[in-house]
């Protein structure tokens, strides 16, 4: 009996590595750096394993898409141009930005055209990353490959004696996993969970390291999974940081959860490793018990997966030779966080996990499903503000906020553990607890344009696991109803450059939308700086409309021109 269990699982052995291949080297994202950004979001097909290729959605890639390297102080001008048959959003996951600019829901990219956002970046060094937003397609959009890592760099940690040089001692991970179809097509609905490990869109995936102190910048870039990540000697590595930045000092830790939407930078010391050996970063992802996302121990169905409640490898490392410049030794402290506390708080809110609507989406926040038109919280300008998240439900979660980074206080399970530390913007919440952070909500107000909140869960976010608020600066006075102001642009026709003259001083642009002929959206820009005009250079020669909304009262006026 044991004999014959066996010889199956050795024939299971040997087809599965006869079918996908022992391992396939990491794919590093390509990097873009400066000010200025150009991310085409393209529908495509990639060889993701044998077999028929999968359609996938990349960004300059045929999946996922360039590391964005900011600098804080400087800002940054994104020049998205989609060539997707569907409309999307793109967001900046952890970036301090108008919320206009922030390509949550609201921030429709429709096929076809061209979106500007930029912003000053203002968020610590750490890792980020961009993803699709649109309500009810996030899943799918995601699934298919739409996303990229954003690493941001500041003078305290470029100061530290850290691993940075990207790809060889400073890697990124985004950790995923997708289910197939039997003609390899991604599975991107009635499905929570994957059943192949893909580490930065590779499956099995392997690198060579130094045999140094090497740097792991690790996304969890799941629909649902959380990773119980560790090495497979059970070495102690340590975190350096969390979502928004540098924690105080390394934390040794064995193991580490990594919900959905968080990142976590390590340090992984490969010294005293013999250059020829290999090791496993795994997720020790068995024994859960029901409520940690990917526990769930069917191996398929909806909530099943192969890889659910399981160990399984997410990278392979063979360590080789030491690079010239290695980093040999990790800095004792990184940096000093200034929180603020429960007694900082002025405002102190809860929000409940709860369960959906009896036959649509299981989850929703609070008893109300996510409305684009409903505003759910309205917070004021410079409030520093406590927030109780709370699951008396069936499962775990990942709590994400836009706009800020905020500090966990409390938990009622675990403390506040290791990874908990520093400056977050998700966190995972574990069925039966609640946990409660405090956040400051600085810089943007605007009355019209939400953040979000939400379950960063792509099955529970698409159904309406999320809700949104507002930021509002009461100081400023309500504006007494006005006419909107004239405007004039030249030259027209007009070739690279569109000028706009304005009647009239203190005119600030809130938005301009360009429209084609027939009355298509072509270019959204928020908040446009047309003080030296508009770049038109990009448009198919023709008649337009622009319309541009005015900062204070919000009217919108119309003109026409022709680009030659
Ligand atoms: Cu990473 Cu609202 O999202
Ligand atoms: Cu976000
Ligand atoms: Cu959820």
């Amino acid at each position: 009996m044991n004999v014959i269990k066996s010889f199956c699982l050795m024939i299971m052995t040997i087809a599965m590595n006869q079918v996908y291949g022992q391992y396939n080297d990491l794919w590093i994202p390509d990097t873009l750096s400066g000010t200025q950004f150009n991310l085409n979001l393209v529908d495509t097909f990639a060889q993701m394993r044998p077999g028929n290729q999968t359609i996938t959605e990349g960004v300059n890639n045929k999946f996922w898409g360039p590391t964005l390297f900011f600098n804080q102080g400087d800002t940054v001008h994104m020049n998205i141009q989609s060539f997707l048959n569907d409309s999307t959003t793109i967001h900046w996951h952890g970036m301090h930005l108008p919320a206009v600019m922030d390509g949550g829901p609201h921030q429709v990219i429709p096929p076809g055209t061209i979106w500007q956002p930029y912003w000053k970046v203002t968020n610590n060094a750490a890792t980020y990353w961009y993803h699709p937003h649109l309500h009810m397609m996030t899943q799918e959009q995601m699934t298919k490959g739409l996303g990229g890592f954003i690493i941001v760099r500041d003078p305290i940690e470029a100061a530290l004696a850290l691993p940075r040089t990207y790809g060889v001692d400073d890697i990124p991970l985004a950790l995923t996993s997708r289910r197939f179809d039997a003609s390899n097509a991604f599975v991107t609905t009635n499905t929570s969970y994957g059943d192949y490990m893909l580490t930065n869109g590779t499956l099995n995936a392997q690198v060579s390291l130094p045999k140094q102190m090497v740097r792991l910048r690790i996304l969890n870039a799941e629909m649902e999974r959380a990773y119980n990540l560790g090495f497979s000697d059970n070495r102690t590595f340590y975190i350096i940081a969390t979502d928004g930045g540098l924690v105080d000092a390394p934390t040794p830790v064995t193991r580490v959860i990594v919900g959905v939407g968080e990142r976590i930078e390590i340090l992984v010391d490969l010294q005293n490793d013999v250059v020829g050996s290999t090791l496993d970063l795994k997720a020790y992802n068995g024994g859960f018990s029901l409520g940690f996302p990917g526990g769930e121990p069917n191996p398929n169905g909806q909530f099943g997966s192969l890889l659910n409640n399981t160990t399984f490898t997410v990278l392979h490392i063979n360590v080789s030779n030491p690079t010239s410049n290695p980093i040999t030794s990790m800095p004792a402290t990184l940096v000093n966080n200034t929180y603020w506390t429960a007694a900082d708080a002025t405002v102190n809110r809860t929000i409940n996990v709860t369960n959906g609507n009896p036959g649509g989406q299981p989850f929703d926040l609070d008893n109300t499903p996510f409305a684009l038109n409903t505003i759910n919280k309205t917070i004021n300008l410079n409030t520093i503000e406590k927030w109780t998240i709370t699951n008396n439900n069936v499962f775990g979660h990942s709590f994400h906020i836009h706009d800020v980074e905020f500090k966990i206080i409390s938990r009622t399970v675990n403390n506040v553990g290791t990874f908990d530390e520093g400056w977050k913007d998700v966190l995972y919440l574990p069925v039966n607890s609640s946990a409660t952070f405090v956040a400051r909500f600085d810089d943007y107000a605007d009355p019209e344009h939400p953040f979000m909140y939400h379950c960063h869960f792509a099955p529970h976010e698409d159904g309406g696991m999320m809700g949104q608020f507002v930021v509002v600066d009461n100081s400023t006075n309500i504006q007494e109803q006005q006419e909107a102001k004239e405007f004039s642009l030249f030259p027209n026709p007009s070739k690279d450059k569109l000028h706009i003259a304005f009647q009239g001083e203190n005119f600030e642009v809130y938005y301009i939308k360009i429209m084609d002929a027939v009355g298509r959206t072509v270019y959204m820009l928020p908040r446009p700086q047309v003080q030296n005009g508009i770049d038109i250079s990009q448009l198919t020669p023709g008649h337009y409309f622009l319309q541009l909304t005015e900062e204070k009262t919000k009217l919108t006026t119309t003109q026409q021109f022709i680009k030659e």
